[in-house]
């Protein structure tokens, strides 16, 4: 029940039990979304690595389908580890995983469906050729891993990546293929960088310049960028870039870890994501690993532990610098009864509850006016690390223009409270935005890690509004900032602030007065996540 299980969501994907990491293979098939994953089916931690499976219509509810992997040949007896689909040219889809040797090496296979009739394709075959890719002239053996989607360039051979370790640097390895079965490894890598460690999933795909549509992985046009994520220290990072498929060069405008530029789909707690090309709806999605934080002691407790993110829609925000995300339009369908604020002046000091919604299940849509914007404090961002700045000035900081935003997940009385919330600064003829998530007063249990999250948000406020949308789910609480420009995602772990005790607050700690143009609160229905009885 609720009560024996507080932290379980209700909207957010999770298996029936036990461990959950990287999502794999995302697709659609059929008119069938599939969502594979990292899975543990003996245990809420990590281990005896397998790729558990789900289908769905709508990328909301899902059937838990029998697990299409199982660690059990001597190229995967360690582990069936992270992977993705590609559809072949004849709409056929293949699975690319890496299975883990007994000694630990790492290589890539081959599964294919075992009946395409079947658009749950519950069952798969590895390839009797596999392994197809192992780790030689100077690869890492233990650090070779997460083949990406492949793509086809115009000669019609198909391409991946898969992040490794190479002379030290963080390598996105790149391999070519005629047939999908022999694959022939590229002298030169994709990408390295010199300042990260290993990347582990890394993904490649286009964006649209000014477009409102996703891209298929396989195309390539002047009308669109590139992206590659990586995953390395507990963070996805990406870089944008120009890709040639003729000589397979990727031209990026910055590196990884460059001073001064950090870009992330998340600054919070999402790591391992994988995108795939959802061609009915010709979107984009990305799905992201969000773990626990509160210890393997409570995962053993709980009996499960990691969610996924709620699946976001990816496109090049119009400036061609970054990257937006927004989640999907299907879970709007689970929004119930509505609270809406309208034109409210919230004054500097100044907490205003909202009413009528059940705050520990809901979807909240805020955007605030700031007409004063002459009393912004002073800062030179440089050198300003904003997630420091964030955790030494946490919501109760009393500012000048903010931190003003959302307190979810509050106690009555606010003992407890997330805060998610702006402050706005002047830096010479410019002004700096401050998204920050603070967990410091999330619960007052001691052993859940209360990490304060932040960035900047390239947005003028001058010329637009700042909005926040946040999706609360009991444990999580997923926030995108500045119409999907910054997303910080935070596990939080209430102790008082649980199902119908949770409560809701708009508030504003600067001194400047501001006011809600809108806010909008909706109560979030179940998703139904079933097993089917196979
Ligand atoms: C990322 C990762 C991958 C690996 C998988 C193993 O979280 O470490 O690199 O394939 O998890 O479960």
């Amino acid at each position: 029940s609720s009560i024996e299980q507080p932290y379980r969501t209700a909207y957010h994907f999770q298996p029936p039990q036990n461990w959950m990491n990287d999502p794999n293979g995302p697709m659609l098939y059929k008119g069938v979304y599939h969502l594979f994953y990292q899975h543990n089916p003996y245990g809420p931690l990590w281990g005896n690595i397998t790729w558990a499976h789900s289908v769905s219509y709508d990328l909301v509810n899902w059937l838990h389908l029998p697990h299409a992997l199982f660690p059990t040949d001597p190229f995967d007896i360690k582990g069936c580890f992270s992977g993705s689909t590609t559809i072949l040219s004849d709409g056929k889809p293949a699975i690319l995983y890496t299975g883990v040797y007994s000694n630990d090496s790492q290589v890539q296979n081959l599964a294919l469906p075992k009946n395409l009739s079947d658009p749950f394709l519950t069952e798969w075959v590895k390839s009797p050729l596999n392994p197809l890719m192992i780790p030689n002239n100077g690869i890492d053996p233990k650090n070779f891993r997460d083949p990406s989607t492949a793509w086809q360039g115009p000669d019609g051979m198909w391409r991946v990546i898969l992040g490794g370790n190479l002379n030290g640097q963080g390598t996105a390895i790149l391999y070519q293929s005629k047939d999908f079965f022999t694959w022939t490894r590229s002298t030169n890598p994709l990408h390295s960088s010199v300042k990260t460690n290993m990347f582990e999933c890394p993904d490649f795909y286009p964006v649209s310049i000014n477009g409102n549509y996703g891209v298929d992985t396989s195309s390539q046009d002047k009308f669109t960028k590139h992206v590659l994520k990586a995953s390395f220290d507990g963070n996805d990072y990406y870089i944008l870039g120009s890709y040639t498929p003729q000589n397979d060069n990727f031209s990026a405008e910055n590196d990884f870890l460059d001073s001064g530029f950090d870009f992330r789909y998340d600054y919070g707690k999402f790591y391992a994501s994988k995108t795939f090309f959802d061609s009915s709806k010709k979107r984009r999605i990305s799905w992201g690993w969000i773990a626990e934080m509160d210890g393997d002691a409570n995962a053993v407790k709980k009996g499960w532990s990691g969610l996924q993110s709620i699946p976001r829609s990816i496109l090049l925000h119009k400036t061609g610098k970054q990257l937006i995300q927004w989640p999907i339009k299907e879970i709007e369908t689970l929004r119930a009864r509505n609270v809406s604020i309208q034109e409210k002046q919230l004054k500097g000091g100044s907490v205003l509850e909202v009413l009528g919604v059940t705050a520990s299940q809901a979807d909240v849509e805020v955007s605030f006016d700031l007409t004063n914007l002459k009393e912004a404090e002073f800062i030179v961002p440089d050198g300003v690390n904003p997630r420091a700045l964030c955790s030494q000035q946490t919501a109760s900081f009393r500012g000048m223009i903010g931190p003003f935003g959302l307190l979810v997940l509050a106690s009555q009385g606010l003992t407890e409270q997330t805060a998610i919330f702006f402050r706005i600064f002047k830096s010479h003829e410019k002004y700096i935005v401050l998204m920050c998530s603070d967990q410091s007063r999330s619960t007052f249990r001691d052993g859940p890690d209360k990490t304060t999250y932040g960035t900047f948000i390239d947005i003028d406020p001058r010329q637009e509004k700042i909005t926040l949308r946040t999706l609360i789910d009991h444990s999580v609480v997923e926030s995108f900032g500045g119409n999907g420009r910054a997303c910080i995602t935070a596990r939080v772990y209430p102790a008082l602030a649980i199902d119908n005790q949770a409560h809701l607050y708009a508030f504003n700690n600067g001194t400047v007065d501001l006011t809600i143009s809108r806010l909008d609160a909706w109560n979030m229905k179940k998703a139904r996540l079933v097993s089917a009885n196979i």
